[in-house]
């Protein structure tokens, strides 16, 4: 299913009121990084007929996305979201409600949501059955995605998926489609474009603004609502679509110590979130009494969305 979202007026008028459906890790197919041909188990995946059909619609995405990230954005968002005033909801009923988004231009993911959550958080479980964490990590990850549904405000694609970056400091070369941040007005700004713009050396990131979308949405929930999650657990969450940071190894001169290390354990977790995308089907009620013991362990009742 596409959602259908309208565009809020600060989105641009020239948005079409149809985004074209993407899905984070697949925007950077088109030649940007070596992509692997088959998961962990075995199925090839990737295949795609329209590729090129593909290609316009992932060059479009980064051209919006690049073009209205900018630091008055993130600023604005992260302060109407984090009001936390849309629902209150349990970790497991937000999962549910994310079966509701299916991105149709994903050939990985044809299955609900849920089931890749609950592929991602199982595959963590067969190689950590220790980390329980990080198990339940790999559940929550993408819930942030509600923020395409018209409850949470419909926002466009390229304001929840796709690759983040820092704003408030230069856009590095490595992130994909670079070019069109030249659109950005912060581009231009002098307090924001230079290597450490208005940050400086090992300030961590915490202190660092991201780009807007469903890590820094999710990043914000869990942190709100006083998650007993180790830090490890909320640094994946808000930079597991930080490629810049987790595979070209950019914006290193704003980690602390921590941050570093805390990307060892985003390294461990996005080899299953990207090949986990697998037909091996959960059974999600098998599972359920697992994670929802989990979710007890580390979360309240009810969060504040
Ligand atoms: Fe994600
Ligand atoms: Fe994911």
């Amino acid at each position: 299913m596409t959602i259908l979202i309208d565009q809020p007026d600060y989105f641009g008028s020239d948005v079409e009121a149809k985004t074209v459906a993407v899905n984070e890790r697949e925007l950077v197919l088109d030649g940007e990084f070596v992509i692997p041909h088959a998961n962990s188990f075995g199925h090839t995946f990737r295949d795609y007929d329209a590729e090129s059909e593909r290609r316009e619609g992932v060059e479009n995405f980064y051209r919006k996305n690049h073009i209205y990230q900018s630091f008055d954005f993130v600023k604005k968002m992260r302060e109407e979201y984090g009001k936390l005033n849309r629902v209150e909801m349990s970790i497991w009923e937000c999962c549910e409600l994310l079966n509701e988004v299916v991105d149709e231009s994903d050939p990985d993911l044809d299955e609900p949501q849920i089931e890749h959550l609950l592929q991602t958080a199982e595959a963590i479980r067969k190689e950590y059955p220790n980390e329980d964490w990080l198990h339940l990590t790999g559940l929550i990850h993408d819930l942030g995605k509600v923020l395409l549904l018209p409850s949470f405000g419909g926002l466009p694609q390229w304001a929840v998926v796709g690759d983040t970056y820092p704003v408030g400091c230069r856009f590095d070369e490595s992130i994909v489609h670079n070019k069109y941040f030249k659109e950005n007005p912060d581009y231009y700004n002098s307090a924001y474009n230079t290597r450490y713009g208005i940050y400086s050396e090992k300030c961590g990131l915490n202190n660092v603004m991201m780009s807007w979308g469903h890590d820094d949405y999710m990043y914000l929930v869990a942190k709100e609502n006083n998650t007993t999650l180790p830090s490890a657990a909320l640094f994946i969450i808000r930079y597991h679509s930080f490629y810049a940071l987790h595979r070209e190894g950019a914006y290193k001169h704003l980690m602390n110590d921590e941050d570093v290390e805390n990307l060892k354990w985003l390294h461990v977790f996005n080899k299953f979130d990207l090949y986990s995308k697998s037909k091996v089907r959960v059974d999600v009620e098998e599972v359920k009494p697992y994670y929802l013991s989990l979710i007890e362990k580390y979360f309240p009742a009810k969060l504040k969305w």
